[in-house]
């Protein structure tokens, strides 16, 4: 039977810049589900790619000095490059400038004419080039783009529109039809008041600049660059070119992209379809944006972070991970140092590695490194064995609903679990006695076996390390062919593997940098046993930091900054302004009148422009954070 079939994609990057973590967190995603697909033996297509043309990069070609050709093919190298050293495993990379996109543009721009869903007429308004979007002077926000708040020009020139608004009710009607469309809800809401308010039609041609597809039949046009880039997604699939691949392929399953431009993908995209006659994909996922250390990312505030650094730097699975682990699926996240290393050291290092390490060495010194067969099962066996079962199950329902977040949490629940396992049946001593040989045995293959359907649930996400892990159990055959069935039943090592010498799959990293001021310097919680995420202090170091009692005198939102209060705060002998993340989780009013504990000789930070000198802290776990409190003491006291 053939396979079902699984049409993936990202957006197609603009080549202006180089890409940043933000554009890798959106390939990393894709680049997982891909992978999860293909282990649970879908026959994937998962794409990316490159938007070349309009006006944005042509301006940028010019201030190199350089042809817009010979910009973007640079920039397109560097994207290339940092997808394969990110193990991004597309199946095909698109570039809007290859001859098999501009063949299919101009069709259906053609096709779309005759059929006079697209007239000529002048075209008066604005045009955001940073977002590539025409605007209404009705819907500007203090005359700047109501996307991206920059300056707007105006634009007065002949052009091709394109008939959206008699496609309003189609839209608006397989919109509401189709729960899964749009995702997640909020954004789908989003859209469906969008398309309320009514559907203009769109201008989908340039006169005034030439870094374009030509309109066909009017050269001196060249297509508007959204109209060209959303045609991408048929064009790889195999549209007017391949039927079979197109048949196989298309609709596709998931377009992956950021919530802001959902409206692009789920309204023009939808309506060019519709005009075409052909089917529209299944879904549009849209999901968040990355901040770093809580600030929006900008070259002019210098703190844009390179992904290839950060894979040079710590590898490109941690860095995977990170991703993943972190953040939620559809919600912003951030991105910061700390709980990069926090993440390597606690959830890498320690659990898995550790898991690993442990496992491979008692293999080596009790059995010789050999995995032999396990003996007659205990109670505590047949739980590690069914919790291992129950994690696949669960993993699989995770994946398929797109919550990658739980899924990575439900095998890292079975890992810690593993870990205590090997506490509580304590191979050490059974290895002491040469009675016990088979329970030693028995412990010994479960938490190989264990290890095994681990490395096969994480391989979407680590995909280098499963491999190594692989390698070092000594499994025979090849990994690449392990299926997501594989992890679904236990027992499927051979008794008799022989496990080479553990080697460390991820070294602890040890230097920590300075803590985020406006974060609290703890790390998401364990469960128990608590393991030390930071080296060891002695008392004389713990005794530098300041801490006291403060009084909170006043409190309020930062402007822009939805996770930022600014607290003012009473110390007896003096007054200090700080800047702390926990807008989400109280009320500026809620705090006043609170005393919580600080440190007070943290080396100032400027958050937001605002001098934030000191830090409260909190307790934290997960989504949950609350202030560490000192009702009864006056402001000022030493805590220690
Ligand atoms: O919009 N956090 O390209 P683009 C998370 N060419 N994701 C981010 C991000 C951040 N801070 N910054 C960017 C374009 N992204 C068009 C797309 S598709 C037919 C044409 C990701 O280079 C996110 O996925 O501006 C966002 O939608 C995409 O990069 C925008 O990339
Ligand atoms: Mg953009």
């Amino acid at each position: 039977m053939a396979k079902q079939t699984f049409y993936i994609t990202t957006p197609i990057y603009y080549p202006s810049d180089r890409l940043h973590i933000g554009h890798a967190y959106c390939t990393t995603v894709a680049d997982a589900i891909a992978r999860y697909k293909r282990l649970a033996d879908y026959d994937v297509f998962f794409l990316t790619g490159s938007d070349e043309h309009g006006q944005k990069i042509e301006r940028k070609a010019r201030e190199a000095g350089v042809t817009p050709i010979e910009y973007v093919d640079k920039i397109v190298a560097s994207f290339k490059n940092l997808w394969e050293k990110l193990l991004v495993s597309n199946d095909d990379f698109i570039r809007t400038t290859e001859v098999r996109h501009r063949e299919v543009v101009q069709a259906i721009f053609q096709k779309i004419y005759e059929q006079g869903d697209i007239y000529k007429s002048a075209y008066e308004g604005w045009y955001c080039t940073p977002c590539e979007t025409f605007w209404l002077e009705r819907q500007l926000v203090d005359n700047k783009c109501p996307d991206c708040g920059r300056s707007v020009e105006l634009l007065k020139e002949e052009s091709y529109f394109f008939r959206m608004s008699k496609y309003q009710d189609r839209l608006l009607a397989y919109i509401e039809e189709n729960p899964d469309f749009i995702q997640p809800t909020s954004r789908r809401n989003e859209m469906i008041n969008f398309i309320k308010g009514g559907l203009e039609d769109l201008c989908v041609s340039r006169t005034t600049f030439d870094w374009g597809i030509p309109v066909p039949f009017d050269t001196k046009h060249v297509v508007y660059v959204w109209f060209d880039a959303l045609t991408n997604y048929i064009t790889a699939a195999g549209y007017l070119h391949d039927r079979e691949k197109f048949a196989k392929y298309w609709p596709a399953d998931i377009h992956l992209v950021g919530k802001e431009i959902v409206r692009f993908h789920s309204i023009i995209w939808p309506v060019i379809l519709m005009a075409l006659g052909v089917e529209l994909p299944k879904m549009v996922y849209g999901h968040g944006w990355l901040v770093v250390e809580g600030d929006k990312m900008s070259k002019s505030k210098g703190n844009v972070i390179d992904p290839l650094a950060l894979i040079e730097e710590f590898g490109a699975d941690a860095i995977r991970y990170f991703l993943l682990r972190e953040i939620t699926l559809g919600l912003d996240g951030n991105f910061s140092r700390d709980a990069l290393i926090n993440r390597i050291n606690a959830d890498l290092a320690n659990d898995l590695g550790n898991l690993l390490h442990r496992t491979l060495s008692m293999i080596g010194r009790f059995n010789g490194g050999v995995i032999e067969a396990p003996g007659e099962p205990e109670q505590i066996d047949r739980e590690l064995a069914q919790l291992a079962q129950n994690t696949a199950a669960e993993y699989e329902k995770a994946m398929e609903q797109m919550d990658i977040n739980g899924a990575i949490k439900t095998v890292w629940a079975l890992i810690s679990r593993t870990n205590k396992y090997i506490d509580e049946t304590g191979p050490w001593a059974l290895a002491k006695d040469p009675a016990k040989k088979e329970r030693l045995n028995t412990v010994l293959y479960n938490l190989a076996e264990t290890l095994r359907i681990v490395s096969i649930l994480i391989s979407p996400f680590t995909p280098a390390t499963s491999p190594k892990i692989w390698a070092q159990l000594g499994i025979a055959g090849n990994f690449a062919a392990m299926r997501l069935s594989d992890a679904k039943s236990w027992g499927k090592l051979a008794a008799g593997t022989r496990v080479t010498k553990p080697e460390p799959i991820f070294p602890r990293i040890e230097d920590k940098p300075e803590p985020a001021a406006e974060a609290a310097p703890v790390a998401e919680a364990k469960p128990a046993p608590v393991v030390p995420v930071v080296p060891e202090v002695s008392i004389d170091e713990f005794a530098k930091m300041d801490l006291r009692v403060a009084k909170v005198v006043a409190a309020e939102k930062v402007q822009g900054a939805d996770k930022l209060l600014k607290l003012e705060v009473d110390l007896g002998a003096e007054r200090r302004t700080i800047v702390s993340g926990i807008a989400k989780h109280y009320a500026p009013e809620a705090l006043v009148g609170r005393n919580v504990v600080m440190i007070v000789n943290l080396k100032p930070a400027k958050i937001r422009g605002i001098e934030s000198r000191g830090m409260v802290l909190a307790a934290s776990e997960g989504d949950k954070l609350v202030l560490v409190e000192a009702p009864e003491m006056p402001p000022g006291s030493k805590v220690k």
